[in-house]
């Protein structure tokens, strides 16, 4: 676990009111894929972004990372709003890479690792030694000596080195913040370590803030510095690892916690259905798997009717906890 934060007081990414809407097929109704968030992340932090499958984690990293226009609200990057010309674009993708879930799927097979690092250098026109430049960033991602491997190509690597020439490619463009969207969810156990560390060792060497996306609240235990839990398009609790996750407020939080095995908790079970961004429920939308409503504890604070009825506040951005429940703001 992570214990510092070395957050700077000015965030490098901000997100404010971000809403993101796709129509629904066939004139079903729209799906409120990201529905209000307001997130930042500071210089040299990393932020995990939790919640399960289909609660639209993929789709707020997309729209940070500007490869989807926001329905309403706005992104900025260093004290800059995001533009969506092609040059702002490009300029800004320089500086905020994304690296992709599945490192086998994001290799081209039949390039070779030198080529697949040095695509980004190509794209933005590098000016400098390109071989020097991908044997930097190889050797960063932990791939050494990286000359070993320049003309391997991906299927004569392992999973892990697979995913470690995803992170160089992302790396050789020196950008100041990378979005890691579920980074080590195809890989074994016994590499997921060595991939999380060596994030956490590009956060201390050169300060890079990462937002890592992932279904696995321990994963965040494990390397974040602060923690957003999403829940059906909204992030329902944030704040620092520590408090998030030592002494979680929101009761979908304390759901995910307990199914982890460290927990030593009965996990559990959350009712109902899972997210579904096209039908929203009135009221606080985890009402309905709720199991603080359900078990008589919100009666007894005297939220129920609020539960049932009145949104909780929309969180805002920033380092502080903080939790979207009207039985954990009234306990
Ligand atoms: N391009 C798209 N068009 C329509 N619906 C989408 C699109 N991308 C994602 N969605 C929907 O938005 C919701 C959130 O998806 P996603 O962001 O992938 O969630 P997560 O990454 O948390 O699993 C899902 O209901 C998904 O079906
Ligand atoms: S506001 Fe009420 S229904 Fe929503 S999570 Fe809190 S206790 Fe449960
Ligand atoms: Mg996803």
């Amino acid at each position: 676990m992570t214990t510092t934060t070395n957050a700077s007081p000015v965030p490098l990414l901000s997100a404010a009111e971000l809403n993101v809407t796709f129509p629904g097929r066939r004139g079903a109704p729209s799906s409120r894929a990201v529905d209000g968030v307001d997130l930042d992340i500071g210089a040299g932090e990393i932020v995990a972004l939790v919640g399960e499958s289909g609660c639209g984690k993929t789709t707020l990293a997309r729209t940070l990372l500007g490869l989807v226009p926001p329905s309403r609200g706005r992104v900025t990057f260093a004290g800059e709003p995001l533009g969506y010309g092609a040059r702002s674009l490009k300029a800004y993708r320089k500086r905020v890479q994304l690296v992709l879930q599945d490192p086998s799927g994001s290799l081209n097979p039949r390039h070779t690792v030198y080529d697949a690092v040095a695509e980004g250098l190509r794209i933005h026109g590098h000016q400098g030694d390109e071989r020097a430049a991908v044997a930097e960033a190889l050797s960063r991602a932990g791939l050494r000596p990286p000359e070993r491997f320049f003309l391997r190509y991906p299927h004569e690597l392992s999973g892990g080195q697979r995913q470690r020439v995803v992170i160089a490619g992302a790396l050789v463009l020196e950008p100041e913040l990378i979005v890691a969207d579920e980074p080590v969810a195809s890989l074994d156990a016994s590499v997921r370590g060595e991939i999380l560390a060596l994030l956490l060792s590009l956060r201390d060497e050169l300060g890079l803030s990462a937002l890592v996306v992932t279904h696995d609240l321990g994963l965040a235990w494990n390397i974040a510095d602060r923690v957003a839990v999403m829940y059906l398009g909204r992030i329902v609790e944030t704040g620092p690892v520590e408090d998030v996750l030592t002494d979680p407020q929101h009761p979908y939080t304390r759901a995910l916690l307990s199914v982890l095995p460290e927990s030593g908790q009965t996990p559990v079970v959350l009712m109902g259905e899972p997210p579904d961004p096209s039908r929203v429920p009135g009221g606080c939308r985890f009402h309905a798997r709720c199991q603080v409503l359900a078990s008589g504890e919100a009666a007894r604070a005297g939220v129920e009717e609020r539960c049932r009825t009145e949104s909780p506040p929309v969180l805002t951005g920033g380092p502080a906890a903080q939790v979207a429940c009207h039985w954990a703001t009234a306990k």
